[in-house]
């Protein structure tokens, strides 16, 4: 049985009908930009998440630089940011003016702590990223009691949930990704920004829309980004979904762990208090090429996403010269994504780790 990586068509199925209603309501519309259907999903999407505000912008990395201008960041300002993540969460801070400064991350968690930050702070350090990886959630109010404002990056994390409340409420502010294959995916690219501060919420909205208020005055150099009002109608339709496929990926999590895959790898640990929706299943092996090509030739999807951890990617050589992050080498070459989605069943979650089992146990 071969099993995909992810799977994002069957957990919309039952929804297409209301789905094509959606794109027709807005067609017949004919507002296409900042109309009802942003302003609703803004709405609902700041209702889901428990924050006061929320922003809809063109994608994820939009949604970083503009949030981190919001808190105030510009040019002569250090931002942390670990390295173990998607190069976005990174190359969001230099458009800002400043500069990125890279942090290590928990083995266990993959996500930053208190004591990873706090070794990369620096005289000029005005705010930090922390990355709730793979949908688990880092400790953004210890993070946050070391005196820096923290910009949760819950590209990954829409659907988990943390003692304190949901992602997108943890910090100062937040940024969500609507990339296809996320949690809560739009049909093209889209993002968001949450936060319960109104000055900063009031300076995204400008900033998103040419740094105007009314597109005849312009205050700031700012971006054209956008949620655009088709991708704002679906995702309309598929957040009420959001939590019932966050307790598909939690059961999807749970049948690794009943059909015995911690025998043969080392599984994906929910940071204390967190309930994590995984958007990526990511376990650790020493053999994990062996076991990526193996898991292929078995039609089972596997992925190493962050082999060249960001601060050793070209672009960031010089920003990142001299930074040492062992735990973050150690996780880039161990770590390997393999199946995860809303519908992932018991049974194909035994076929994957039968499939490891049997590469890993061979000699
Ligand atoms: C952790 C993280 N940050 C930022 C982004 C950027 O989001 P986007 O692709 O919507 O720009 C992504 C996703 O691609 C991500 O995984």
């Amino acid at each position: 049985m071969a099993v995909p990586l992810f799977d994002t068509s069957t957990p919309l199925e039952p929804i297409r009908a209301e789905i094509a209603d959606a794109i027709t309501r807005v067609v017949d519309g004919g507002r296409f930009i900042l109309g009802p259907e942003v302003a609703a999903f803004e709405a609902e999407f700041a209702a889901y998440c428990e924050a006061k505000q929320a922003i809809g912008v063109a994608n994820g990395t939009d949604a970083l630089t503009i949030a981190l201008r919001a808190m105030g960041v510009g040019p002569g300002d250090d931002v942390v940011v670990p390295s173990y993540t998607f190069y976005a969460s990174a190359e969001a801070i230099p458009p800002t003016g400043a500069r990125p400064v890279f942090c290590d991350v928990d083995p266990d968690t993959g996500c930053v702590t208190p004591e990873t930050v706090a070794a990369a702070l620096t005289p000029h350090t005005k705010a930090v990223i922390a990355v709730h990886l793979y949908g688990n959630i880092a400790p953004i109010a210890e993070i946050e009691a070391l005196g820096v404002p923290v910009l949760e990056d819950a590209a990954q994390a829409a659907g988990s949930r943390f003692a304190a409340g949901r992602p997108g409420t943890l910090g100062t502010a937040a940024t969500f990704s609507f990339f296809p294959s996320k949690n809560l995916g739009c049909f093209g690219d889209g993002g968001a920004i949450t936060t319960n501060d109104p000055e900063i919420a009031d300076r995204c909205r400008m900033l998103r829309f040419h740094g105007s208020y009314d597109k005849t005055t312009f205050e700031h150099v700012g971006y054209n980004s956008r949620l655009d009002e088709l991708q704002a109608a679906i995702l309309r339709v598929q957040l009420p979904e959001l939590d019932r496929w966050a307790d598909g990926r939690r059961a999807a999590g749970r049948a690794y762990e009943e059909a015995g895959l911690a025998d043969v790898v080392t599984l994906p640990s929910p940071a204390p208090g967190a309930s994590p929706a995984w958007h990526l299943y990511v376990v650790r092996s020493e053999r994990a090429d062996a076991l990526e090509a193996a898991l292929r030739d078995a039609g089972v999807g596997a992925k190493a996403y962050y082999r060249l951890p960001v601060h050793r990617q070209p672009a960031m050589r010089e920003l990142a010269a001299g930074v040492e992050l062992p735990v973050t080498d150690e996780l880039a070459r161990t770590h390997l994504a393999i199946p995860m989605s809303p519908v992932l069943t018991a049974a194909q979650a035994a076929e994957v780790t039968a499939a490891a089992r049997s590469v890993l146990t061979s000699v």
